[in-house]
């Protein structure tokens, strides 16, 4: 196994307005960073896993992730979600210097099935440069100006919803990163940037971003029920 994956989880998570770290709320009573870093080792083609913790809280996340009996280290986060990133492949590459495939993975996907995360680790191994889960657009979308009225339909036929783990030869991103200046939220966009061709795979639903508590109540509802 080549892949390491990196899990940014050093955001105070202020949608959910649970005046908690997102990645440490829980769903079934379990903390959506231990149900995320699970599925990662368990999709059983992720050799280690390194996330990003608010820098107060890594000895405590570490022990969470430790007493649910998963092998991950915890490392400082940095100012905005691009250091800490940073920061966790800085680290994933000391550790597993041999490394040829790195995932970014959101906390906040929790559920993402093992299937999708195979099927990224798969293309990139099979020679893509940079590789990202999608799905298909089901509603049309507007491009809007600032007061709000619409100045274009785009084709929702070549639309498609990003989801993660995105999966990158380990060159391309750290060349992707040392070329990112300000805050990135899309790690396939700083790729694209160098002018690095995005391979896509199919998504999956349950792969969703949990950032509202109406996210969290399906998550409660749906897919950790489906999980256990
Ligand atoms: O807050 P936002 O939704 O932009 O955060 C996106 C992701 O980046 C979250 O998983 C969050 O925990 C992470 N993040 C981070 N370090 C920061 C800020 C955000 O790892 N300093």
């Amino acid at each position: 196994m080549t892949a390491v994956a990196l899990v940014p989880a050093a955001g105070q998570g202020v949608r959910l307005g649970l005046g908690t770290p997102k990645a440490l709320v829980p769903v079934h009573g379990t903390p959506l960073l231990t149900h995320a870093v699970r599925g990662l080792l368990d999709a059983g083609c992720v050799r280690h896993v390194v996330v990003a913790a608010p820098p107060a809280e890594v000895a405590a996340t570490a022990a969470l992730l430790a007493e649910a009996g998963l092998a991950a280290d915890v490392v400082p986060g940095g100012a905005d979600r691009t250091d800490s990133v940073r920061r966790a492949l800085r680290h994933a590459l000391t550790v597993v210097p041999d490394a040829r495939v790195v995932l970014v993975h959101d906390a906040a996907r929790a559920f993402t099935p093992p299937e999708v995360i195979q099927a990224v680790v798969a293309a990139v191994e099979a020679g893509a440069p940079a590789v990202i889960p999608v799905l298909p657009m089901a509603d049309t979308v507007k491009q809007v100006d600032g007061g709000g009225t619409v100045t274009a339909t785009p084709d929702r036929a070549a639309l498609r919803v990003v989801q993660t783990p995105q999966g990158f030869d380990v060159e391309v991103l750290t060349r992707a990163y040392a070329a990112a200046g300000d805050s990135a939220t899309d790690d396939a966009g700083l790729v694209e940037k160098l002018g690095v061709p995005v391979a896509t795979v199919m998504g999956h639903p349950c792969a969703m971003k949990i950032t509202t508590p109406f996210d969290l109540a399906i998550a409660e509802a749906v897919l950790c029920a489906k999980r256990n």
